[in-house]
């Protein structure tokens, strides 16, 4: 297993580019199984879970396709045959978002068996508001074998209130209302952007989408939509962690791409901690401060603080200049790095779903092993700023979400490289 080496303390200097969102590429990937023909999909990351949504889609039938060269961020999908509306186990237990074809299979082949995704690393995340969703706009679901099938021969419109706010239900069921006969009313919806970046693409290929970002969705169904071409909005998630990595080591880096509307939870907490932000042309200059002030955070659904950021401003907190106050209120585990930041030196105690981090005046490198894809990223943050050699092991995690991220800090001065196994 490939395992990443960093040295810390190097202040990060220069330009860095951020890459498509990974959790917009992946609802968008899936949607493509709406319309027949080919779509083209720009600026997607070439990441193991888009690989893995690839995979999914080509299981059941739809060709896929990743260019190379200078277009190497295009991914075609093309349905041009028979479908079978099946997700498997093999590939849902790898990568829970492809639970996503469920809501397009079901609006669009009438039909649909998708492995029904299991707890993981950072929660339980059971799927009953996707499922509940889709019951109301009638599809007959049953649990057979470790299987969700959900049957309907033709959607219908219907008012669905979520009891939870979750970002993967609404992207499903408003994937299968554009599809439905009559309105749809989505009510207490993610206001994440990659929600607003599905809808958008929706639009594009046809539906009729209003709301996609706010908290009220309200589709109108359509008989068919078009393949569209479309180029995916920047990571926020992997912005703002570079924005943390310019803060950890006192750096000065801009950000390109970075969208300042969709981080501006991170941005607020990053000034709080001493940093200097400012908005230029092409994206978002981050200067670090030499002293880091300890904030509190708590994390909330978009647009509060991002629970996918949570790690990242742990790291920074360990060497924060007092005590700061974590509490993580989306996921049951989010905590699973702190064991390994102990090992480098930090000083962190976790009651209930609250991390009481008390900086420390250094972190010494060490080896440490990642426990999910944010998890991973704070321990090569908290790596830039040790000192001596840390070992960051079990990096498939990180490869999940972040396009060559060991590339992108050497890039900006950090001693950093990847060790294959
Ligand atoms: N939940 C339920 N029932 C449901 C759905 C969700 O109880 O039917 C609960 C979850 O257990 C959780 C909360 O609701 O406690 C929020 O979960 P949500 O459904 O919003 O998460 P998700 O859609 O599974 C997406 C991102 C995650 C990100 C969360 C929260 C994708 C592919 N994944 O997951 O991204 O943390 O929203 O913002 O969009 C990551 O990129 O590292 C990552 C984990």
């Amino acid at each position: 297993m490939d395992k990443i080496i960093v040295k810390g303390g190097h202040p990060l200097q220069g330009e860095v580019v951020v890459s498509g969102a990974k959790n917009a590429a992946l609802p968008i990937l899936a949607s493509a199984l709406l319309a027949d023909g080919k779509s083209v999909y720009r600026n997607v990351p070439d990441l193991a879970d888009v690989v893995t949504m690839l995979k999914v889609l080509e299981t059941m039938g739809c060709g896929t396709a990743r260019l190379t060269g200078r277009q190497k961020d295009v991914c075609e999908v093309a349905i041009e045959g028979p479908i079978t509306p099946e997700a498997p186990y093999d590939l849902v237990k790898t990568m829970r978002a492809s639970v996503l074809v469920l809501g397009p299979l079901v609006a669009r082949f009438g039909r649909a068996r998708v492995s029904m995704p299991g707890g993981c690393a950072i929660g339980a995340r059971p799927i009953d508001q996707h499922l509940k969703g889709l019951k109301a706009l009638g599809a007959d679901i049953t649990l057979t074998e470790g299987y969700v099938e959900a049957r309907a021969k033709q959607l219908k419109g219907a008012t669905v209130n979520f009891d939870v706010i979750t970002v993967t239900g609404t992207e499903n069921v408003m994937m299968a209302a554009v599809l439905a006969k009559g309105r749809t009313v989505l009510e207490n919806c993610a206001r994440e952007p990659e929600v607003e970046e599905l809808a958008r693409v929706l639009n594009k290929m046809g539906a009729r989408i209003q709301g996609g970002g706010t908290s009220v969705i309200t589709i109108d169904g359509v008989d068919a939509l078009q393949p569209v071409d479309h180029a995916i909005l920047p990571d926020r998630i992997e912005a703002g962690t570079l924005m943390v990595a310019a803060a950890i080591t006192g750096g000065n880096v801009l950000v390109k791409h970075a969208q300042p509307e969709h981080l501006e939870s991170v941005i607020l907490k990053l000034r709080e901690t001493g940093c200097t932000i400012t908005a230029e042309e092409k994206g978002l200059r981050v200067k670090g401060p030499k002293v880091v002030n300890s904030v509190d955070v708590k994390t909330t659904e978009h647009p509060g603080f991002p629970t996918d950021m949570q790690a990242q401003l742990m790291g920074l907190m360990t060497v924060a200049n007092g005590t700061s106050v974590i509490s993580e209120s989306i996921f049951e585990n989010r905590f699973m790095h702190v064991p390994e930041l102990h090992r480098m030196g930090a000083d962190i105690t976790i009651q209930g779903h609250t991390a009481v981090v008390k900086g420390v005046k250094k972190l010494s490198g060490a080896p440490v092993m990642a426990t999910d894809l944010r998890a991973s990223a704070s321990l090569v943050l908290a790596g830039l700023r040790a000192e001596g050699k840390t070992e960051v092991a079990r990096i498939y995690h990180l490869d999940r979400g972040y396009e060559r991220l060991e590339r992108k800090l050497r890039k900006l001065g950090a001693d950093i490289r990847r060790v294959k196994a």
